[in-house]
């Protein structure tokens, strides 16, 4: 079901946003060689805890952690783990959503473990530039299409690889509502968008092929070809006219992020 967001509930997952933003800032500033991905996770749950807040994907559809740890060639929904310890030179994605006054919010990043290669930091840079692409479609009037054609078209023209099988969403009372919100698709095409429409864009993006396949976890979702990977997402509200609201960028797309 598609829901419409009235002002009074886009503030609530506003406030959500501020406190997922600071976990996410916690995490980068954690993120280094040696540490684990469990830390990670105990270092977002207490910060979003610290708020009165809720680690929604703890417990959703039985994940275990608070957020999604994926390093390099895991795409999303790596399980936290004390086992994962990173090393110099990786790239972890990092999932988390947040759970405040009833409203969701959604937000990933993928951060460099100390020195990365040239090519790993492109591929970051790569699935945030797609992002803001999309960003630039998310208007009042334009169609699911329009957001979903800008990101392929800035991904592939990189010479990566979008993920099919993994899409963004609507977001609210429930972390995954109405509409899908694929990277890849047709402009002029799909849903209209309109005032109060809340939506989880989130390229998933690859250094190689763009199949994935799901681990022995269950959770997991790899690259087939084994590519290094990285994730950018972030909940956006669309507004009458004009720019959407970026809810888990408290400062916007342009000002400072996590
Ligand atoms: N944050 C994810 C998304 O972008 C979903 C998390 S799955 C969970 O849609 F199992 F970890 F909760
Ligand atoms: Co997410
Ligand atoms: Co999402």
């Amino acid at each position: 079901m598609i829901t419409y967001k009235t002002p009074a509930e886009i503030e609530k997952m506003r406030a959500a946003g501020v406190v997922l933003y600071e976990a996410l800032k916690a995490v980068k500033a954690a993120v280094r060689p040696g540490v684990t991905t469990l830390e990670l996770d105990g270092i977002a749950e207490r910060v979003i805890r610290s708020y009165g807040a809720i680690p929604s994907e703890k417990g959703y559809e039985g994940f275990p952690g608070s957020i999604c740890a994926s390093p390099d060639d895991m795409v999303v929904h790596g399980i936290p783990s004390d086992k994962v310890v990173l090393k110099e030179g990786q790239i972890i994605s990092i999932d988390c959503t947040v759970l405040l006054d009833g409203y969701q919010v959604d937000a990933a990043r993928t951060f460099p473990v100390g020195r990365i290669s040239a090519e790993a930091q492109s591929l970051i840079d790569a699935a945030k530039e797609a992002f803001g692409k999309g960003l630039e479609q998310a208007l009042a009037g334009n169609r699911i299409g329009d957001i979903s054609n800008a990101i392929q078209t800035c991904v592939e023209g990189h010479g990566y690889g979008v993920v099919r099988s993994l899409c963004g969403h609507g977001i609210g009372k429930e972390m995954h509502e109405d509409p899908e919100v694929p990277n890849f698709g047709r402009a002029g095409h799909g849903l209209r968008l309109r005032q109060g429409l809340c939506i989880a864009v989130e390229p998933m993006i690859t250094a190689g092929d763009y199949k994935v396949y799901i681990a022995a976890d269950d959770w997991a979702f790899l690259t087939r070809d084994h590519s290094l990977s990285a994730h950018y997402e972030n909940t956006l509200a669309i507004t009458a006219s004009g720019a959407p609201l970026i809810l888990t960028m408290p400062d916007g797309f342009e000002g400072e992020d996590v």
